[in-house]
């Protein structure tokens, strides 16, 4: 297949877990390794959705600009940059907000979960948040957009806002049709300690989720914790979807170490799950160690990341500058 242009964008809302490496960054790392176009944006214009004190929120920026670096994204390759200093991605979420229709927002199974009961207290940013995403992509042309699987719905908004802008514009080929690049297996990585719901970096619970910045000791303690049942390990793939626990727990191994869950279950047979935890502790720490200790090391030179930050930006600028004098022209300004 030829070169793709990725884009994607991560919020800067700080603790970044291991959900995140799994779902999305580790994915943005191989798309880079192999020559494709890519974006990675640090998207602070959708973290403001919700309220944010601005000092951390700057901290944040750097943080997650960090991580991306830590992970592995290479500035020489790939753009890394924030949201809120190229000033098209705020335009053209106006522009698209016109093309978009309420009842494409209106069913959108992310805001109802972020607004929860009281609706009438979310701010119309988080409602329009997914028009904001959909301006992110389009702006770059961007074919490919990997992301964990609880962005799909959004990635179909971006599609269908596409689609309807090059018809209403009778412009056929103006917008690219964005596909989503989600991981196949265990593309939604839970809970340690409630397997139905996803690790978050809202769970107040720290011992829900892995931080791409605890050490190795707060690691194995975590996965010692990390909820199991009084069954023996699993053999086969009957019965898994009732434990949602142990699932999760293979598919993080899996997904680590590359194994296939036939190769899992055969390493683990008559093994009891205080053996399975800790060889998965181990993985967990050679992959995340090496990670958690950049990001604590990048963290104290923020005037490399800050210059990391601006590069990135001018070269989104230029970009981004041409394609949305484009679109103005498309709606007559
Ligand atoms: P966010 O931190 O919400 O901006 O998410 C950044 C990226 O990580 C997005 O592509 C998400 O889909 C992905 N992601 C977040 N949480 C998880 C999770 N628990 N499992 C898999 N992917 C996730
Ligand atoms: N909404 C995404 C999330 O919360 C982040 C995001 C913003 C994004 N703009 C994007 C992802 C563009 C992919 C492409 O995870």
């Amino acid at each position: 297949m030829g070169v793709k242009k990725i884009f994607s964008g991560v919020q800067p809302t700080g603790n970044l877990h291991l959900g995140n490496y799994i779902g999305a960054i580790k994915n943005f790392v191989d798309l880079q390794n192999e020559n494709n176009d890519c974006i990675f944006c640090v998207v602070d214009l959708h973290a403001v959705t919700v309220k944010q004190d601005p000092k951390i929120l700057k901290q944040n920026v750097r943080e997650t600009a960090a991580t991306f670096l830590a992970c592995g994204i290479n500035p020489k390759k790939s753009i890394i940059f924030n949201q809120s200093s190229v000033s098209a991605h705020s335009e053209l979420s106006w522009l698209l907000s016109c093309v978009a229709r309420m009842g494409w927002l209106n069913r959108m199974t992310q805001f109802k979960e972020k607004a929860g009961k009281d609706k009438e207290k979310a701010s119309v940013g988080l409602y329009i948040y997914p028009v904001l995403m959909a301006a992110d992509i389009l702006l770059y042309d961007a074919t490919h957009v990997p992301v964990g699987e609880d962005q799909k719905q959004h990635l179909e908004l971006a599609r269908d806002i596409s689609k309807k802008f090059n018809t209403d514009f009778d412009a056929p080929e103006f917008f690219k049709i964005p596909e989503p690049l989600i991981q196949k297996n265990f593309a939604r990585i839970m809970s340690l300690k409630d397997g139905k719901k996803k690790m978050s970096k809202s769970d107040p619970s720290e011992l829900s989720r892995i931080n791409l910045t605890d050490t190795d000791s707060d690691i194995i303690n975590k996965i010692k914790k990390a909820k199991t049942d009084t069954n023996p390990f699993p053999t086969n793939t009957n019965n898994l979807k009732s434990r949602p626990e142990i699932e999760n727990l293979i598919g993080i191994y899996s997904s680590l170490s590359g194994k296939k869950i036939d190769l899992i279950f055969n390493e683990f047979k008559d093994k009891n799950f205080s053996f399975f935890k800790e060889k998965l502790s181990e993985l967990i720490v050679e992959k995340i160690s090496p990670i958690s200790k950049e990001i604590k090391r990048l963290n104290q030179d923020t005037s490399y990341i800050d210059k990391v930050l601006q590069d990135g930006s001018v070269k989104a600028y230029e970009l981004s500058s041409k394609k949305i004098q484009d679109i103005k022209k498309k709606f007559g300004f």
